[in-house]
């Protein structure tokens, strides 16, 4: 049976596009709230003995996830086959231990209210630090997109003589892939965060950047410090303005004009979540992801 892909309530990933993407069906949903902000949600076609696929943009996640949970939930109450959430990028992931005694652990508690609701879970380059892999986390099947080829196919293209320079210890992994990827070499640099907006990286080799266009990689840009910082040794180090590249364009508050009058040369992001900085389209790997865990052809 053709699968039936729905937006998420209030939090549309991308359903329309995925569905047109993997010929399948674009299920109907209603969605509302109530005027104390509750939200009311009813699943408007029929998905018993079909696999149900959600797709949900969950930047800024607090007022979208009770909708989420309501439409997953209800979706296996109605008989679907099988219920996979799409959710490009996984909020909560960078909260993985208690930093202080009596913290919430997010990245668990998140998994455990929405895990039960979904038989997988597909997401793009979810924050890994502490833990490496979503398995221990998630009773679903998970399903990891790697950004770091389609970044490295742009690179390739824009800024063949691109140096990636990941802005702290945890963009190792993303930052080493596109440079192996791209064939270009790489440094990575140590973070110190004191603050929500403070923060202070090590300066890079200037052996390795000499000579190239430095182009910086990380998983998220939120308030954009941690590009802002780096983007200001490089200043002051004499080389080209960089190019700045995120996975997904979270961009709290006014961070993007921050970034740009910080003097990146380019901001560029994946279609993660849905901004006017995207320019990588992960879409593709989106799609295969899916017929990968549905066993589509
Ligand atoms: C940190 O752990 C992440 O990999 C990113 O470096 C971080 O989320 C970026 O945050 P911001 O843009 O707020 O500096």
């Amino acid at each position: 049976m053709i699968p039936l892909i729905y937006p998420a309530p209030f939090a549309d990933g991308g359903a329309a596009a995925l569905a047109a993407e993997l010929g399948a069906n674009l299920g109907i949903i209603e969605a509302r709230r109530f005027p104390d902000d509750e939200a009311l949600v009813r699943v408007a076609d029929n998905p018993a003995g079909r696999a149900a696929i959600v797709v949900a943009a969950l930047d800024r996640p607090d007022p979208k996830l009770t909708g989420l949970w309501l439409l997953l939930r209800t979706l296996g109450q109605l008989g679907a086959a099988s219920v996979t959430l799409v959710a490009p990028y996984l909020p909560y992931m960078r909260q993985d231990i208690a930093f202080r005694p009596g913290e919430a652990v997010s990245s668990r508690l998140l998994a455990e209210w929405l895990g039960p609701t979904i038989d997988n879970l597909v997401t793009v380059d979810p924050h890994l630090h502490r833990i490496h892999d979503l398995g221990p986390l998630w009773t679903a099947r998970t399903e990891l997109v790697r950004a770091a080829p389609a970044i490295a196919d742009w690179l390739r293209r824009e800024v063949p003589d691109a140096v990636v320079v990941g802005p702290d210890e945890e963009s190792e992994q993303w930052a080493a892939e596109v440079a192996r990827l791209a064939e270009v070499p790489h440094t990575v640099l140590q973070k110190t965060r004191r603050g929500d907006r403070d923060v202070e990286v090590t300066l890079p080799d200037p052996a390795v950047v000499a000579g190239r266009t430095p182009v910086l990689v990380d998983d998220i840009i939120s308030t954009a410090r941690t590009m802002v910082a780096t983007v200001g040794h490089l200043q002051r180090m004499g080389l080209p303005a960089p190019i700045c590249i995120g996975v997904h364009a979270v961009f709290a508050g006014d961070a993007e004009k921050v970034l740009a009058d910080a003097g990146a040369a380019r901001i560029v992001t994946c279609d993660t979540l849905p901004h006017p900085t995207n320019t990588i389209s992960l879409r593709p790997a989106i799609a295969d992801a899916v017929r990968r865990v549905l066993a589509l052809t």
